[in-house]
């Protein structure tokens, strides 16, 4: 949600905001916009802005193996082209000079600015508080700080650890020759009536489940705007997996997976669809309790076998009889990002029979993978949708060559997408998601080479 000045001006009214964000449309350069930050802490001697707020880099200085330590450059900076990708494994301070530094102001009353400008595209951030490396700054110790003001989509409190805004595209700044930039669709789409689904998260019954309550999981979901206006009506299933270290709320919080269905229905890409974003952690008690942003955590990435199993005995029927979803693999479809692509492709080898489409989004897979004969065992493996796709800078690159490569081998037929600005992160996912919507979700089976076009 973008703060608007109303907000501003009633939180300075009652002086009860501790912090909040604003964006400024600027019509001047670097981008368009301005992001202003602020926090009040009268204690705090240090304040950075971390989360997904990276410095930014162009395809010019930066390769897949290089993106970490070459072509950082501070927003300020900022030219057409420029991307930013996530920058988690760099070296702390005073190796390297974060660029997102607030500023106490010299009235000793505890307020911390910061204003940057910002191009189009969705950021999450947490105050880091007397803290300069964000992978040690825990929330327990009181060094995270998440925006009070700016709560994130969660189900329970300590599910999700940073807040996150969107900044529109200005093609007068921000227009590149060489790379499309432009995230505008994930924002709000506009008319909100006819044109806004409704996103919530959502307890159900998971026997052996350890959170958010014994034998209770979660998920959330994503009910399109025109969903409980016409009786009867059924509607098709997409199920969105996050990936490891992550949880259901990840897709809407860091995603805005909610913007992105909109505008892809807005725009007659595909029918009214749900959306399920399920949690593959605290499923059982086998692996350990996982705690979200719990940086020292060491619960293992589930087996996808073991959450295959656990979601098609417990979630699938509980979505199946609480919502007006269509039950048959024709109109249902499963994809998921990093962990949750080697889920999909779980899905897709062991349960082919309850999908018609499949989307392995920057698969962290490691095989074996199926092969000419599995597909002569299972001819449905080669009548399915399927979309391989992965970042230029993502480090699962080679992994989901390799699952590609095997498709390959077996003749089976996909599409494919390379996010040219992509590293593992969100903006990649996004656009993973909006090009599945686009090429590959509802469209007529088999896949052929006009498939998409
Ligand atoms: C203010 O900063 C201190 C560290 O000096 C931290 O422990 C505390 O949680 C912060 N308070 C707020 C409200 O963010
Ligand atoms: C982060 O924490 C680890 C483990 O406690 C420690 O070894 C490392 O020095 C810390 N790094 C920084 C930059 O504080
Ligand atoms: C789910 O259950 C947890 C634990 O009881 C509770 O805190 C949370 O509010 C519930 N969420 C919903 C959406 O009902
Ligand atoms: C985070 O995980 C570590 C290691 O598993 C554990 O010792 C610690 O208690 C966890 N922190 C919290 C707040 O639960
Ligand atoms: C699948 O469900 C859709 C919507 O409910 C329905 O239109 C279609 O006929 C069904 N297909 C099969 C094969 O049952
Ligand atoms: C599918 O099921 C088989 C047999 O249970 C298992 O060995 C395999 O790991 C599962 N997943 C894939 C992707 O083959
Ligand atoms: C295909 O993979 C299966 C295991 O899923 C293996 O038993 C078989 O030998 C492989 N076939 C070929 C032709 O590589």
């Amino acid at each position: 949600m973008l703060i608007s000045t109303a907000l501003v001006l009633l939180g300075l009214a009652i002086s009860r905001v501790s912090a909040f964000v604003t964006i400024h449309k600027t019509c001047k350069g670097p981008t368009g916009y301005e992001v202003e930050f602020r926090y009040v802490n009268t204690t705090a001697e240090r304040v950075l802005i971390g989360g997904g707020i990276q410095p930014f880099t162009d395809q010019f200085h930066t390769t897949g193996t290089s993106y970490r330590v070459n072509g950082r450059y501070n927003p300020h900076d900022y030219r057409p082209g420029d991307f930013y990708i996530s920058n988690s494994g760099l070296p702390a301070e005073p190796a390297y000079k974060w660029p997102y530094e607030m500023t106490q102001s010299a009235a000793g009353d505890g307020v911390w600015t910061y204003t940057t400008p910002l191009p189009s595209g969705l950021y999450s951030y947490a105050y880091l508080v007397d803290c300069n490396y964000a992978p040690n700054c825990s929330i327990d110790t009181g060094q995270l700080v998440i925006d009070p003001d700016m709560p994130p989509f969660m189900n329970v409190v300590g599910d999700q650890v940073a807040s996150s805004f969107q900044v529109p595209f200005d093609a007068k700044f921000q227009t590149s020759p060489e790379l499309n930039t432009n995230f505008d669709y994930a924002l709000d789409a506009p008319d909100p009536a006819a044109n806004r689904g409704t996103v919530k998260t959502e307890n159900y019954t998971s026997p052996g489940s350890i959170h958010p309550a014994p034998d209770v999981h979660d998920f959330a979901v994503y009910l399109p705007a025109e969903y409980g206006r016409v009786p009867g009506k059924k509607y098709p299933l997409l199920y969105l997996s996050h990936g490891a270290g992550g949880n259901g709320d990840d897709w809407e919080n860091l995603g805005r997976m909610s913007h992105i269905m909109d505008n892809l229905i807005r725009l007659g890409h595909i029918p009214p669809t749900v959306v399920v974003t399920p949690s593959f952690y605290n499923l059982d008690a086998s692996g350990g309790f996982f705690i979200y942003g719990n940086r020292s955590s060491s619960v293992p990435v589930p087996p996808a076998p073991l959450v295959r199993e656990n979601l098609e005995k417990y979630l699938f029927p509980w979505v199946e009889s609480h919502y007006d979803v269509c039950t048959n693999a024709s109109c249902r479809a499963f994809a998921g990002l990093s962990m949750g692509g080697v889920l999909a492709y779980e899905m897709y080898v062991n349960a082919t029979d309850l999908f018609d489409y499949y989307g392995m989004f920057s698969p962290a897979t490691t095989g074996p993978y199926i092969n000419a004969s599995d597909v002569t065992a299972n001819p449905a493996l080669s009548e399915k949708g399927i979309m391989v796709a992965y970042g230029l800078y993502d480090f699962v690159l080679p992994m989901a060559r390799d699952l590609q490569t095997a498709l390959d081998a077996s003749g089976i037929r996909y599409i494919n997408r390379v996010t040219p600005f992509g590293s593992h992160y969100w903006n990649t996912w996004q656009d993973e998601l909006w090009w599945f919507g686009r090429k590959v979700l509802w469209k007529p089976l088999p896949f052929g080479v006009q498939t998409g076009r």
